[in-house]
């Protein structure tokens, strides 16, 4: 029998998704860019062996597939997915379905998906999280594309995608750069969900000069809470870890420089092009790019020092660790509610009409930011599918009650004492702008209008005022 489904590219994610898609009964055809690579994963294949057509030329790849054929790019983003897109293309038939599953810019999935258009060939933009693991035994699949696209896909990512309670984390989600879309959100916050974390550690390590494995059992028992996730538990893990050569936690031995491929910034800056405020995910970007000007941070703290405030006042050591656990869970409540906001601003900007509740459905397993606040997200949105916002809902409005006032607590102490949080500073501001009907933006309007005759809408009722900026002064002024 032909191949249920191509894949081509053979690294590392590339090999785990193969070996998944055929460990999950479903025949499928590689091909790599070197033959060695195919030739390679194939011996490794072990029993999958039966399930995998290894093919060393394009020709042989594609006519190994059952059309209309579905073909997984799984390679570098960027440049490289066209280079290979064409390279495939002239082999390809009406119909047949190249699916790139890589981390792509949402925008370069809608350019190839109208690229393709008169073409008769489709394209799917699917978005898989999960890492190395996830694609090997279950990632979540975020999908955008046409339907029928997604019809002939269905049932072979179904059978590879994590499982929440039997629910399968994957979906159909829109048309052409939904998924992508969907995927670059999930990253934003999960740039978020890792700051605060680490902001929250920054707070135990140099506030109440914990050791990075007393800091690890404090998330362990996390873990066991509300915050129970895959991000809480493996920073716990990492925390207990020790450094095979010195025998000190590893933690301490790793530079403070993050790294970043480009996901979370492109959150940010589709948050800014509609106007969406994400000041948890800006900040968490902001501070990823901070951490790698690491020389210019140990200069300046030569010549500014460290802010000589007081040492972080704690009265009740266990009474402020719990803070910080709620503080925490208030903090990820700001930067998720700020990604479903843009991604619902998204939906109606590009037509795609996002199911919110089955985003957060299939985030629940399988991906970097899974948890148990996920399935309180789904019933959230499921119960209120029409809310203007997640904090308004009726769950997490109590919810951000509960914990608001631990967030204030803990960035007080934490901003008395010089620790930056910048995340969470933001997520309490967002909070705090967010719930206030009458803001100080009429301060703005004036000043607008002072300098440049912007106009103004007074609060009776006209529309586009000027004010008699100068001439008449209040009484007493
Ligand atoms: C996932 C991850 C994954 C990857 C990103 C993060 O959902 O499985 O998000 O896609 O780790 O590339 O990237 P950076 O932290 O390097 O930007």
């Amino acid at each position: 029998a032909q191949a249920e489904i191509g894949l081509i590219g053979l690294g590392v994610m590339g090999s785990n998704l193969a070996l998944n898609i055929a460990e999950k009964g479903n025949k499928i055809a590689v091909f790599n860019r070197t033959a060695e690579r195919t030739r390679e994963f194939y011996e490794e294949a072990g029993s999958l062996k039966d399930q995998i057509v290894p093919c060393e030329t394009i020709e042989e790849f594609v006519a190994a597939i059952r059309p209309p054929r579905p073909i997984i790019i799984m390679i570098k983003a960027g440049d490289p997915v066209d280079q290979q897109m064409e390279l495939l293309k002239p082999f390809l038939e009406k119909n047949d379905i190249m699916i790139d599953a890589g981390n792509a810019n949402f925008r370069d999935t809608m350019r190839r998906f109208d690229a393709l258009k008169d073409s008769g060939l489709t394209f799917i933009g699917m978005g898989v999280s999960g890492g190395e693991e996830g694609a090997r035994h279950g990632p979540s699949i975020m999908v955008g594309g046409k339907e029928d696209s997604w019809k002939r896909v269905e049932k072979v990512l179904t059978s590879i995608a994590a499982k929440y309670n039997d629910e399968p984390c994957v979906a159909w989600l829109g048309e052409n750069g939904a998924g992508h879309f969907v995927k670059t959100i999930h990253n934003g916050i999960e740039y978020a969900d890792m700051q605060m974390i680490a902001e929250i550690y920054g707070i135990l390590r140099d506030g109440l000069n914990m050791s990075a494995t007393e800091i690890g059992k404090v998330f362990d028992t996390w873990n066991k809470g509300r915050l129970n996730s895959y991000l809480i538990e493996i920073s716990g893990t990492v925390l207990e870890t020790a450094d095979p050569l010195t025998g000190k936690p590893i933690v301490d031995m790793i530079l403070d420089k993050a790294g970043q491929k480009g996901t979370g910034k492109w959150s940010v800056i589709e948050a800014q092009n509609m106007g969406v405020p994400a000041t948890a995910i800006e900040a968490a970007v902001a501070a990823r790019s901070l951490s790698s000007m690491k020389d210019e941070r140990e200069a300046a703290e030569k010549t500014l020092g460290l802010p000589g405030l007081s040492a972080l006042s704690v009265s009740d050591r266990d009474a402020f660790i719990k803070d910080l656990e709620s503080a925490l869970l208030a903090g990820k409540i700001g930067a998720y509610a700020q990604g479903f906001a843009v991604m619902s601003a998204a939906s109606k900007e590009f037509g795609w009409n996002l199911p919110m509740p089955t985003i957060a459905k299939i985030w629940r397993a399988g991906c970097i930011i899974r948890s148990q606040f996920l399935d309180e997200i789904t019933s959230a949105f499921t119960a209120a599918p029409d809310a203007a916002n997640l904090i308004v809902t009726p769950a997490f409005s109590t919810m951000v009650k509960e914990t608001d006032g631990a967030l204030r607590r803990v960035v007080s102490a934490a901003v008395l004492a010089g620790l930056p949080v910048p995340a969470l500073a933001s997520a309490l501001g967002y909070f705090d702008s967010y719930r206030r009907g009458r803001g100080t933006a009429n301060m703005i309007q004036a000043q607008r209008d002072f300098f440049g005759a912007h106009g103004f809408d007074r609060i009776d009722g006209a529309d586009n005022h000027h004010g008699p900026w100068g001439s008449g002064l209040v009484a007493g002024a």
